[in-house]
């Protein structure tokens, strides 16, 4: 459920009409409504009833702001780099509640976590594992560590996004994992505390989550048998949303689900969503600046594939919906942005409702992987954000400016 709905045929998030915030702040925007995120956070985090904590995956919306939110639910944070620790960091949350994934830290983004005390690391091969050993060592601290193990689980989604087979460049492979923690275990200044997986993203179904958790929690045993106990079972992010009619599991089935296979370990679950938070909390609002009939139809508004990227990268749909609808006429058209390129869309072939120039259209479903993946291509400078809470909205990272775009340039 979400907080974007039709008033008298005008757009609302929570009390605010769409247009009204694009008459002060411009388009394009994404736009977020802090009671849907309220809402998908706590049904998320709520559903389980075993210790665990929920670590926001900053990597599909990393607006402090936002980040902020989550930290006064009780939030923590997955980050992927140092820049996700720095905006973790300044939006408040406690380093504790942060968990570091990802396939190549640098030597500096290591040392930045261990002085930041974080709860663990989430190391992914031989080497990464010796060059923490070495940073935490010549900074004279003892390194929180989990191996993240790659289970060999189809998640059964878009290629691009599947990591958690053996063909992927994620984790240690399981049946290899236990040689790590042995020699994890002769470091000096290796803490071992746990394990983790995350086979993927945009997941409709329940089972492959079962199924990796089956895996690791076998691998726990043998971990067990060899003296090696851990505290935290990281399970990383994944849960689905819908965008037209797929049906993901609501947060009670896969809390049950997970929690049924958690009975007698005794660990902390951590978990990292990102989009089954955000997904359907944000859209994109952007303008139609004119519309022709070439080959087809064409609608070409103000927001392209830099400003989301989903529909150009992964073939993905958002729905697309006037933000004042004048009335129920569709067309097949494609809505395209300003980009230099053909692979510039952000729907092809679809219905669309019926548009002129100068409308305002939102694409749905834009909260997650929307902002966070826009660049400057075509030296567009990336747009505002904004966040609604009740009757009012705020401008939460304003949009860029042509001296935005150059301000790191030097001409030798
Ligand atoms: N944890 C790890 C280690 C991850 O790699 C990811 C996502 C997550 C958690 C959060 O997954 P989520 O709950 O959001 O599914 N750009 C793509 C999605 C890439 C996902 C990358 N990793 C998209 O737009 O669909």
């Amino acid at each position: 459920m979400n907080h974007f709905y039709y008033n008298n045929n005008v757009l609302f998030c929570e009390g605010v009409p769409v247009a009204d915030i694009a008459a002060a702040v411009g388009t394009p925007f994404y736009l977020y409504s802090t009671e849907t995120l309220t809402r998908h956070f706590r049904a998320f985090d709520g559903a389980f009833t075993l210790p665990h904590l929920t670590c926001f995956a900053v990597k599909s919306c990393s607006n402090i702001a936002l980040l902020h939110l989550f930290g006064t639910l009780g939030g923590g944070a997955d980050i992927v780099s140092g820049g996700e620790l720095y905006r973790a960091l300044k939006a408040g949350i406690d380093p504790r509640k942060i968990v570091y994934s990802g396939v190549g830290k640098s030597e500096a983004e290591m040392r930045f976590a261990l002085e930041a005390k974080i709860l663990m690391l989430n190391v992914e091969s031989h080497q990464e594992l010796q060059a923490l050993q070495n940073v935490a060592a010549a900074l004279g601290v003892t390194a929180p560590v989990s191996f993240r193990v790659n289970p060999d689980v189809d998640p059964k989604t878009h290629a691009y996004i599947s990591t958690g087979l053996a063909k992927n460049k994620f984790g240690i492979p399981i049946q290899d994992a236990l040689d790590s923690y042995l020699a994890a275990r002769q470091m000096k200044n290796i803490e071992i505390v746990g394990v983790s997986c995350h086979i993927g993203s945009q997941l409709t179904d329940v089972s492959p989550f079962v199924e990796s958790l089956q895996k690791v929690r076998c691998f726990t045993e043998r971990l067990k048998e060899a003296g090696i106990h851990i505290s935290c079972l990281d399970l990383g992010g994944g849960v689905g949303i819908r965008y037209k009619n797929e049906q993901p599991p609501l947060p009670a089935a896969y809390a049950t689900a997970l929690e049924q296979e958690m009975h007698g370990l005794d660990c902390t679950l951590i978990l990292e969503p990102g989009r089954v938070i955000v997904g359907n909390a944000g859209i994109l609002v952007t303008r139609v600046l004119y519309t022709k009939q070439g080959g087809k139809k064409f609608v070409i508004v103000d927001a392209g594939m830099n400003d989301l990227a989903r529909p150009s990268l992964y073939d993905a749909f958002h729905a697309i919906q006037p933000v004042v609808r004048r009335g129920q006429e569709v067309e097949v058209a494609d809505v395209v942005g300003p980009i230099c390129e053909s692979g510039d869309f952000l729907s092809r072939g679809k219905e669309v409702p019926l548009c002129a120039q100068g409308d305002l259209l939102a694409v749905m479903s834009a909260g997650a992987y929307g902002f966070s993946m826009s660049s400057n291509y075509n030296s567009r400078p990336r747009v505002a954000e904004v966040l609604v809470k009740g009757d009012s909205f705020h401008l939460i990272r304003r949009r860029e400016t042509y001296e935005d775009l150059v301000a790191g340039e030097m001409i030798p």
